[in-house]
């Protein structure tokens, strides 16, 4: 049996009846069939240039396009920074070219079928029940008339362009993951991204004190143990006597994503019960501990703290974690505890020129902090 009469017959066996059917072209290859042509390519390539874009943006966009230590990019730049623009038509940027991107394919695949597909008019009975043998290989002969019928076999520019746009936007889906191979997380050895954060000092022995946010950089209130009620919890941020005068170093402290610090004051009999980890023993100063707000699992921050059950609370994915148990997770998807920042005070004359008590932190992390990634060795 030829092709044709598999189809005639798979679509009989069917029950389909195939009332109207007319090829799109029937003279090939006029001026207006290529005109035809040109258009589904121009869209396809169209969804290749868009993804191509997002990609370029993604991976290029600078983070610091002036070389000024100021940022001017993707990252967060407030209203009166210089860079503001730039990363206010980030994101809108890379939302333009995927949307573009994907209703660029979408709009080619419309184009093509109604430039290129057969019109046809079919009329089909509806049956239940599995399909036979013969049904089987009538549809791979339908299948196979489609694809012909279409006439994609022989229309290279739409190949071509149809590749380049599905594959960019494949692409697209794909970049977030491939991010960290394209760009190397670990350029500056012991001094990455992932290794460091506000809190590492920068030399041995440097303070580093713990800050209330007020809304304002160069506004600095350092937090004193008579700060917290017991039961009590507040976000700090870090403090470098060296930054005080540097509004752009401030404001970095304040929004560097890896440097939110719960301070819990645990009431004394909680902290006096708590469960310490091994190495760890000394990290509180008496009823404070502080625990690394960017949840374990997805990096979210962990912004509840209920005050009767001691649990620190990530609004993402309700995991939950024991503050009086070294932040160790006890329910929901994260699965490693909250590093613990260690504590201490220091006497200092405060601007009144009384001596005062200030809490800071005992050393860096002894962790890296968020989410889980392959390198880490902790858990
Ligand atoms: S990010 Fe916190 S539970 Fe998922």
């Amino acid at each position: 049996m030829s092709k044709d009469e598999l189809f005639e017959l798979g679509t009989n066996l069917d029950g389909v009846d195939v009332a109207f059917r007319r090829d799109r072209w029937a003279v090939k290859g006029t001026r207006a069939e290529k005109r035809a042509e040109r258009s589904v390519a121009f869209w396809f390539a169209l969804a290749g240039l868009a993804g191509l874009a997002f990609g370029l943006i993604y991976v290029f966009w600078p983070k610091d396009a002036k070389g000024n230590g100021i940022a001017t990019g993707w990252e967060y730049a407030g209203i009166d920074d210089p860079g503001y623009l730039m990363y206010t038509v980030y994101t809108p940027l890379l939302g333009l070219t995927l949307g573009l991107a994907v209703l660029s394919i979408g709009i080619g695949a419309v184009v093509y079928t109604k430039k290129f597909i057969p019109e046809e008019v079919s009329i089909q009975d509806r049956h239940d029940g599995g399909s036979s043998e013969v049904d089987k290989k009538t549809v791979v002969a339908v299948l196979g008339d489609s694809l012909t019928t279409s006439t994609i076999g022989r229309r290279k520019l739409i190949i071509g362009s149809g590749l380049f746009g599905v594959g960019a936007v494949g692409t697209m889906a794909i970049l977030p993951f491939l991010g960290a191979m394209i760009k190397n997380p670990w350029k500056g050895g012991d001094k990455a991204a992932l290794w460091v954060s506000g809190w590492t000092p920068d030399y041995p022995g440097q303070t580093i004190y713990l800050r209330y946010d007020t809304g304002r950089p160069h506004d600095i209130v350092l937090v004193r143990p008579e700060d917290l009620d017991a039961g009590s919890m507040m976000t700090v941020f870090p403090f470098k006597e060296a930054h005080r005068n540097d509004e752009h170093a401030l404001f970095e402290e304040l929004r560097g994503i890896r440097n939110a610090v719960m301070l819990i004051r645990l009431r004394t009999k909680d902290a006096e019960g708590a469960i310490k980890r091994r190495g760890q023993e000394s990290f509180n100063y008496g009823d404070y501990f502080a625990y690394s707000k960017i949840c374990t699992h997805l990096g979210c921050p962990t912004s509840l703290f209920e005050q009767q059950t001691n649990k620190i609370l990530c609004p993402c994915h309700q995991s939950q974690f024991l503050a009086t148990e070294y932040g160790k997770p006890i329910f929901g998807p994260a699965a490693r505890a909250l590093p613990q920042l260690p504590l201490t005070v220091i006497k200092e004359k405060g601007p009144d020129g009384k001596v005062e008590e200030f809490l800071v932190a005992a050393s860096d992390f002894h962790e890296s902090l968020g989410p889980a990634f392959w390198e880490r060795k902790t858990t």
